[in-house]
């Protein structure tokens, strides 16, 4: 990562919300830094590689070198959205994610797995990390790009995928990079305005509608089959006992 990376990256986000750049060869986490950040905000971290990656629910997140690992840091108030709504920040995250994906590489179908993933064939592509700390909300996002996944860890490769694993060759991460953050400033006007609710724009892209999942909320496991979202962003699962809305948990596909 040089200074020469930094200044194509600003050329590829110039015109959008975002007023200044970081880049870092490494770093522990990109989240980590956007909350110590001094730049006008928002700002975009960048790292070619984190030692100390973050994911959901303390995991840690591998990233290889050639994943795209970085995180939009704004002030709460630059995404005008009521307390009650702000965890539709990582499923707008996902749609605009989506969007630039498909605008890169339009020959992948890249579905989305509440909250906060990107699957390609059930597999994981990406995942976001969205955190609210000092006044401040953080977008994290680690996308498997360039990093192909035979040199994962043992067990990542049977659930990951890059997208060099699909397509064969490098992707230009500018392009990406520019992609997102557009598709970002798109999704998070569209999530302020909510002409049209977050469940009638991310339910097309889901892929757990119609499948058998189980839900873990704390310790309680439960099956049922997902029926998309609400409104409000929930998880609609159908158990026995009639339909569940899941607000936080993890899910997995059976
Ligand atoms: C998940 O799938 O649980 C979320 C993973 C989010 C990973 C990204 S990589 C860039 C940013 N910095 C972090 O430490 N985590 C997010």
């Amino acid at each position: 990562m040089t200074t020469e990376f930094a200044a194509e990256i600003e050329r590829a986000i110039g015109g959008t919300f975002v007023r200044s750049v970081e880049v870092h060869r490494v770093l522990g986490s990109t989240n980590d830094r956007a909350r110590e950040v001094e730049h006008p905000l928002p700002a975009l971290v960048v790292a070619g590689r984190q030692t100390a990656g973050r994911g959901r629910g303390g995991n840690t997140w591998w990233g290889g070198e050639g994943a795209l690992l970085f995180s939009v840091v704004l002030e709460r108030v630059d995404i005008r959205v009521p307390d009650e709504r702000r965890s539709q920040i990582a499923l707008a995250t996902g749609l605009a994610v989506r969007r630039a994906i498909v605008e890169v590489r339009p020959e992948i179908p890249v579905r989305l797995k509440w909250p906060n993933d990107l699957l390609v064939d059930d597999r994981k592509l990406a995942g976001i990390l969205v955190e609210e700390a000092d006044g401040r909300t953080i977008v994290g996002i680690g996308l498997n790009v360039n990093n192909a996944l035979e040199s994962a860890p043992e067990s990542i490769p049977s659930i990951g995928v890059s997208l060099i694993d699909i397509v064969g060759e490098p992707t230009k991460f500018v392009d990406l990079l520019g992609a997102i953050v557009r598709a970002l400033e798109t999704e998070f006007g569209d999530l302020e305005r909510n002409d049209v609710p977050i469940d009638r724009r991310w339910s097309p892209h889901c892929a757990l509608t119609g499948r058998l999942v189980a839900v873990t909320v704390r310790d309680r496991r439960t099956e049922g089959v997902c029926e998309g979202i609400d409104q409000t962003g929930a998880l609609l699962v159908r158990l026995e006992a009639g339909l569940e809305r899941i607000i936080s948990g993890t899910v997995e596909r059976l």
